[in-house]
């Protein structure tokens, strides 16, 4: 049975793009009061999450302990930190015997460690696959999932399972969201064997729209923007991408130190509000001419989200034709542009713009 989460693909900050295993409590506090400070938290980033590497050893009793020189003051302390400062508290952990860091796993004290997480006040829970040898996929999130809900505590559950198991078949019972693909690389595109770019994964999580929905999204993985290995006008098609695809925005640089252009791409409550669209459908490509695409997005009030999208070296001029997005060609619509912030008129037929190399144009078209 669902646990009535995520009703909008859930929005947040995760340790890992930015930190890996070097993250303790004082970067959570600063991050934690950074979230509220900076706008993030207002403009809807809701949850912080600790990715691998907060562990220490079991206890006598098989009950998981945080790592004592990283978190001193304990993870229900630094829980209560968190939603002191209106927002909530996520952790991590691995179905298998260790996590991909080498911690222990959660195989064989599932029950033992979502009460330990309930204890400390956790919010949010994603769950890796790292070490998990013969075990089948859905079992064991279901496992965890049960485990979690027997504690009586709604927590948000992250299936990280990358794809392999087709957990966009199972997962809507299980959990809020699931991995499509292996890890995000800070790069525009390339698959190497661990990770892949931003137009890689477009092109993996772009067929499984038909399985998104309220309560259960394909997670593209968490957000690079900020970190420094695109450009900016990447980066503007990184976000626009991942929200009109209704991924989980999950901020994965340095809050505390962000530039204003990071600012600016994280902070855009019109595309951030395409995201959260309450319909909850995930926008598809509905044009591919080679490297020029056109995609939409069916919105609740009628309206749809389009990108104009060029993954070619050079500008390009990219047109929209009303009958691609379901709209009559006779329609006048409303377009406004989601970057500019500016209404470019009442429209009948097409929109054309020119649209830079490896960027975007994402327009709001109101009939
Ligand atoms: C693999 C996951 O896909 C990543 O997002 C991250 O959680 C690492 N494991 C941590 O080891």
């Amino acid at each position: 049975k669902a646990n009535g989460l995520a009703q909008t693909p859930q929005m947040g900050w995760n340790s890992w793009n930015k930190f890996g295993c070097n993250i303790d409590e004082k970067t959570v506090r600063r991050i934690a009061d950074a979230m509220a400070t900076s706008g993030m938290r207002d403009a809807g980033y809701e949850y912080v999450v600790i990715d691998d590497c907060w562990h220490g050893d079991r206890d006598a009793n098989g009950f998981i302990q945080e790592s004592r020189e990283k978190f001193p003051s304990g993870m229900k302390a630094l829980a209560d930190y968190v939603h002191s400062r209106g927002l909530k508290f996520g952790i991590y952990s691995d179905a298998g015997t260790k996590t991909c860091g080498g911690k222990p796993g959660s195989l064989g004290h599932e029950y033992q460690d979502a009460l330990t997480y309930a204890r400390w006040g956790v919010d949010y829970l994603k769950y890796d696959w790292c070490s998990t040898g013969t075990l089948n996929a859905e079992s064991a999130y279901a496992l965890m999932s049960d485990a979690l809900k027997a504690t009586g505590r709604p927590v948000l559950l992250a299936i990280c399972e990358w794809g392999n198991n087709r957990p966009w078949e199972w997962g809507k019972k299980i959990g809020n969201s699931w991995r499509t693909s292996s890890d995000i690389r800070d790069a525009w595109k390339g698959r190497e064997k661990w990770s892949i770019g931003v137009v890689d994964i477009v092109d993996v999580n772009e067929p499984l729209y038909p399985h998104a929905g309220p309560g259960h999204w394909n997670d593209a993985d968490m957000l690079e923007v900020g970190n420094g290995g695109m450009t900016d006008t990447e980066y503007r098609s990184h976000f626009s991408l991942w929200s009109l695809m209704a991924s989980p925005l999950i901020a994965g640089n340095d809050i505390t130190n962000m530039s204003a252009e990071t600012r600016a791409i994280l902070l855009n409550k019109e595309v951030v509000a395409v995201n959260q669209d309450r319909l909850g459908q995930q926008g598809r490509r509905v044009r591919d001419d080679g490297d020029l695409e056109v995609w939409s997005k069916p919105l609740a009030d009628g309206s749809r989200a389009v990108i104009l999208f060029n993954r070619s070296e050079k500008p390009a001029e990219i047109a929209v034709d009303w009958p691609e997005i379901g709209l009559t060609r006779s329609v006048r619509a409303d377009v406004r542009d989601l970057w500019a912030h500016r209404s470019v008129g009442k429209i009948a037929g097409r929109y054309a713009a020119r649209v830079p190399a490896h960027g975007v144009v994402m327009v709001r078209v109101t009939p």
